[in-house]
């Protein structure tokens, strides 16, 4: 799916990208700056944080509890937060657009 990544300041990077890799892979893979993903999808650093657009949430479905277990540990959480490891692309997200927080820390 083509998907869309906007930086804090705006700055937008839209990728293609493959299906079945993670929205945090995708990011790293072209070289989006504002994710980490330190520990590689792990779901253990919540350096992949993202904002998803809330018509995108329902859609995306609700996140497991370890994921919102560790997002609870971010500043900066929001009700639409969500990791960008624990997302897995697919054709079903054609057109998504990630926010992207303003620091990983
Ligand atoms: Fe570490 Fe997502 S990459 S929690």
């Amino acid at each position: 799916p083509t998907i869309t990544f906007t930086a804090h300041d705006g700055e937008c990077f839209t990728v293609d990208a493959l299906d079945g890799t993670s929205v945090m892979q995708t990011a790293v893979d072209h070289g989006v700056p504002g994710i980490l993903g330190d520990c590689g999808g792990g779901c253990s650093c919540a350096t992949c944080h993202v904002f998803i657009p809330r018509d995108w949430m329902e859609r995306l479905g609700p996140a497991s509890s370890i994921e919102r277990a560790l997002l609870s540990g971010r500043d900066d959480l929001a009700p639409n937060s969500r990791l960008g490891c624990q997302i897995v692309l697919s054709p079903a997200h054609e057109g998504l657009n990630v926010l992207l927080p303003e620091s990983q820390y």
